[in-house]
């Protein structure tokens, strides 16, 4: 690890990191000695804490300023590598970081990023993405730009094996949603992503019920992995339009009750297929065949599609997912308000498989109680 940070020119560095799991394990000792090995200095900053927060990442700038460090190496899952990743754009910008979040600034520079990955779950460790929440209003936002794709990410499955059962279900969850986020597209001919879509759905059906039985099944834990990597690199949505309304209804709902993103996705992905499933009924019919072993109605393919749908929510509810609202703790008086939040209005929409107004969100929610 100390090699990669100077291959990538790091010479002093930020170590960030989470609430101590990473301090249990012996892992954070472990990247100080490597750190130490190839003379890189460090300075720490732990805390960061899932729905990562805007006050750390202030911290993170102030402490750029006192100590100045040239690379900023997260170890742990999205929400650390979100964090590093907003104080790699924080550091370099005369202004208030949020800027990049709240679509005031376009992020063009960052400080070097690298990753040690101890969830598969979020796939920040290849994304260009970040998302923080912040604390004034409980805004979660993302903000993205190539200079924020780390520079290297390490992947080793037996990190994992710590991870508690509802983690991993979570991270699983989050890791369909990134590819089914790209698979319902309006985009025609793109057989290839299509099928790269399947494939990783499908290794997700397969893995996710092996790690739960055993956590230190290495080779689960690997698929899932390099599952979680693949989903949300961006292979699986090349040259495709690609729908990410789900997410922005998700994060409602993680600023809001300070939920897992996974379990709050668990609720609204099958809502928002419910809602949206006439838009394209061949793509949900396909989906159903194709990864949930569905037989194909040729003379009325709603009927496979909305058997696919009933198999996903199986399928969430048997990893331990919440598949209502109320399993989540979310409550029916609060749509209103998620709407609000989620900032869509009569001629404002997220979304592009279908757009969604204010309405359809709402409905949206509904379907999720
Ligand atoms: O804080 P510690 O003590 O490390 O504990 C964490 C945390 O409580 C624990 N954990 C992580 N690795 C562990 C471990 N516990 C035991 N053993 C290990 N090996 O797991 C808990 C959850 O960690 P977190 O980092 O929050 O999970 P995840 O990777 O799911 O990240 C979620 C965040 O990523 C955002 C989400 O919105 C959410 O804020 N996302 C980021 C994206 C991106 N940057 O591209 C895209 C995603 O769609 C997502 O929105
Ligand atoms: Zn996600």
């Amino acid at each position: 690890m100390g090699k990669r940070v100077r291959q990538f020119g790091g010479k002093r560095v930020l170590l960030h990191y989470g609430g101590g799991s990473v301090v249990k394990s012996g892992l954070l000792d472990r990247v100080k000695k490597s750190l130490t090995e190839e003379n890189i200095t460090y300075v720490e900053l732990g805390g960061v804490v899932p729905n990562p927060r805007s006050g750390l990442v202030y911290e993170g700038i102030h402490l750029y300023r006192e100590e100045i460090f040239n690379f900023v190496l997260a170890v742990g899952g999205g929400s650390v590598i979100d964090s590093a990743k907003a104080i790699a754009a924080g550091a370099l910008y005369d202004g208030d970081f949020w800027d990049f979040y709240s679509g005031d600034a376009e992020l063009t520079e960052a400080l070097p990023v690298g990753t040690i990955l101890t969830i598969p779950a979020a796939g920040s460790e290849g994304s260009l993405n970040s998302v923080i929440t912040h604390e004034d209003g409980m805004l979660k936002r993302g903000a993205g730009g190539e200079c924020l794709r780390p520079k290297f990410s390490i992947l080793n499955p037996k990190l994992v094996f710590t991870l508690p059962a509802y983690q991993s279900a979570c991270g699983a969850v989050d890791i369909m949603a990134h590819v089914l986020e790209r698979y319902f597209t309006n985009t025609k001919n793109v057989g290839v992503t299509d099928h790269l879509c399947e494939a990783v759905l499908l290794t997700i059906k397969e893995e996710i019920p092996k790690v739960l039985a055993n956590a230190n099944d290495y080779d689960a834990q690997a698929n899932i992995m390099w599952a979680g990597m693949v989903a949300h690199n961006n292979i699986c949505g090349v040259g495709r339009e690609q729908d990410w309304a789900t997410h922005d209804l998700e994060h409602e709902l993680s600023a809001l009750y300070d939920v897992a993103h996974g379990a709050g996705l668990a609720v609204m992905f099958p809502a928002w297929m419910r809602y949206n499933v006439d838009h394209d009924v061949n793509r949900f019919a396909n989906l159903a065949v194709r990864v949930w072993g569905c037989k194909m109605n040729e003379n009325d393919p709603k009927t496979t599609a909305m058997e696919g749908i009933d198999c996903f929510v199986k399928f969430l509810s048997s990893i331990g997912m919440p598949v209502t609202f109320s399993e989540l703790g979310a409550k029916k008086d609060d749509i209103p308000k998620l709407v609000k939040k989620l900032g869509v209005t009569s001629h404002k929409s997220i979304g592009s498989f279908v757009k969604l107004y204010a309405k359809e969100a709402e409905e949206i929610y509904r379907l999720a109680l």
